[in-house]
């Protein structure tokens, strides 16, 4: 019976329009790119893909519920280094495992992070903001988008490089913090690259390094870390679809198919890399590269993070 019911449900799906949640607030990278991303997804499915932002405990509580959903693909989540990797040291009692509880789908981008200031932030430079945080490190702020979330944990790495513990200021994503780092309400921000590029060429804010061995091309005048004095800051995050545990391997194969052919459109190319994304080599764009990747990053990150308190 079953034999004959998959085929099926393969050419149907999808007959209804599909959720898709980000665990972030709109407007920030997760967002950016899940809407990028899905918006031609869309087309190649015949169904809309509808965002549903779902905020809160650093993209923990919106995971929580895309792993409890209906696995009938009618429900996924844009997940990433946070929500699929960092969370686990950082939450013992996690109500989901990133591995257990998911479906890998595709990986969509990789985002490099840089370290930014509020454009008035006294260091001219990354040799200045070091000597200036370490100095200042019981007033300065660092904003990030919860605990778990990979503007945390970029810069709880950049902090335990520096063996500073300055105050971190939580917002619903970083959407919402770089809109307050533009309005000089917090001080500086370790976020993901595709936040950053509109407000860096805007001159809204400061960008004092990128933390990729490479400088960006959408941001050629920033340094590398390297370049500008602290190389062991090193920070990478990417951004992936997930479905819940148990969906079908054809619905599986139809959304990893039409997120690769999104990532081939000359357009979301386009959009893409204007905001300093990596788009994914072939090779890393299957659901068992996507798998290998959250083991190793779950590996990765839970030796360096300390469960939050
Ligand atoms: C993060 O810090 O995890 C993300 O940048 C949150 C977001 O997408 O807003």
């Amino acid at each position: 019976l079953c034999t004959l019911i998959a085929p099926v449900e393969a050419q149907t799906y999808p007959t209804r329009s599909i959720t898709m949640i980000v665990p972030f607030a709109a407007g920030g990278p997760t967002d950016v790119i899940s809407r990028i991303v899905t918006g031609h997804m869309a087309q190649t499915l015949g169904q809309s893909i509808i965002i549903e932002n779902v905020v809160g405990a650093g993209g923990t509580t919106a995971t929580t519920r895309a792993a409890r959903a209906a696995n009938d693909g009618y429900t996924l989540i844009t997940g990433h280094m946070g929500t699929h990797a960092a969370s686990v040291p950082l939450y013992p009692k996690l109500a989901y495992h990133p591995e257990k509880d998911f479906e890998p789908i595709a990986l969509l981008a990789g985002t490099p992070i840089l370290i930014l200031a509020r454009k008035d932030f006294p260091p001219k430079d990354l040799k200045e903001f070091v000597a200036y945080v370490k100095a200042n490190a019981e007033k300065v702020n660092a904003a990030h988008a919860g605990v778990g979330s990979v503007s945390h944990v970029s810069c709880e790495l950049l902090h335990s490089i520096l063996d500073i513990k300055p105050v971190g200021v939580p917002f619903n994503g970083t959407g919402p913090a770089m809109n307050a780092l533009v309005a000089g309400q917090v001080d500086y921000m370790c976020d993901q690259i595709v936040n950053a590029v509109p407000q860096i060429n805007a001159g809204t804010i400061k960008a004092y390094a990128i933390a990729t061995a490479e400088r960006n091309p959408s941001l050629p005048n920033v340094p590398t870390t390297a370049e500008a004095g602290l190389p062991a800051f090193q920070a990478q995050a990417w951004n992936a679809i997930f479905a819940p545990k148990g969906t079908s391997p054809a619905i599986i194969a139809s959304l990893n198919a039409a997120a690769i052919k999104a990532l081939d459109d000359e357009t979301v190319k386009k959009r893409l890399l204007e905001l300093g994304s990596v788009i994914p080599a072939p090779k890393d764009r299957t659901p068992e590269a996507l798998a290998a990747l959250v083991k190793g990053e779950i590996a990765k990150w839970s030796p360096v993070l300390k469960p939050a308190t």
